[in-house]
């Protein structure tokens, strides 16, 4: 018996499922909602990779898995390092997706004794470099150059302080290392989504509607026709960073 091969009606069904999703401002509403109410748990908190804390959503997760498995870039950069759960992920898929010898670079301006142990220990280790700074200081963004090699293909996450201003320089001062073809993401948009009386107080900083990622990626995108948003925000439900996916396209 022959088993139809339904792999592209399949993928074009999935297409249409996300465009469709991305049309349904009930579902993204209720969706801003869940977060609201799973916020007062600090859900947001509650995830680990490989035994480290990472502090993002499940379905950034995936979408970050996602984009890597597509892209395969050699290096990841990210700013906002935390407990070291992202680094520890993005190292993981790294090596699991046939890039051992693939680095990622993180930047924290703080990089607690704990923190930096986590990671240090982890077996992933060996694929991660940390520098510790703020991240669009000169000095630090050229620490970041340093590690990547000549020809290297490059994807970056932008996760630190998420003021308007500080993710516009981020984008600006980082978007140049993005390789053609590879993401640019600029994480917690979902702030720009969240009435301002509505928006958690435990944030590094209380952000109004205007002055989060955001704005900043509006304003990056308006002034740089190098990068556009991505499809895959149209299926980013209960995501900290819906719009925020942004792909070189030269
Ligand atoms: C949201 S956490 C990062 C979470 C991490 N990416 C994860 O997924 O687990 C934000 C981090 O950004 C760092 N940070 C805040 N402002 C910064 C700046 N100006 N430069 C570099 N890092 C900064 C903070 O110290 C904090 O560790």
């Amino acid at each position: 018996m022959t088993v139809k091969d339904d792999r592209a009606e399949f993928e074009q069904a999935r297409t249409e499922s996300i465009a469709s999703l991305g049309k349904d401002k009930g579902v993204f509403d209720a969706s801003v909602q869940l977060i609201l109410d799973s916020d007062r748990h600090r859900y947001s908190y509650v995830w680990s990779w490989m035994g480290a804390p990472i502090i993002q959503r499940p379905a950034d997760i995936v979408a970050l898995q996602e984009i890597v498995w597509e892209c395969k870039p050699d290096i990841i950069v990210e700013t906002g390092v935390a407990r070291g759960g992202s680094m520890i992920f993005f190292a993981s898929l790294l090596r699991m997706f046939g890039k051992p010898d693939g680095k990622v670079i993180g930047v924290d301006i703080d990089i607690r004794a704990h923190n930096r142990d986590t990671i240090e220990k982890h077996p992933m280790a060996s694929s991660i470099v940390l520098i510790e700074g703020y991240s669009t200081a000169a000095d630090i963004v050229a620490q970041v150059k340093s590690h990547i090699p000549e020809g290297a293909s490059v994807m970056v996450i932008l996760d630190s302080d998420h003021s308007r201003q500080h993710v516009l320089n981020e984008l600006r001062a980082y978007c140049g290392l993005v390789t053609k073809g590879q993401f640019l993401v600029a994480a917690d948009t979902i702030l720009g989504f969240i009435p301002p009386d509505k928006a958690p107080t435990y944030y590094s900083k209380l952000l109004a509607a205007g002055d989060e990622p955001l704005a900043a990626v509006h304003e990056f995108l308006a002034e740089n026709d190098s990068f556009v948003r991505d499809p895959i925000n149209d299926k980013l439900i209960m995501s900290s960073s819906p719009d925020g996916y942004l792909r070189r396209t030269k």
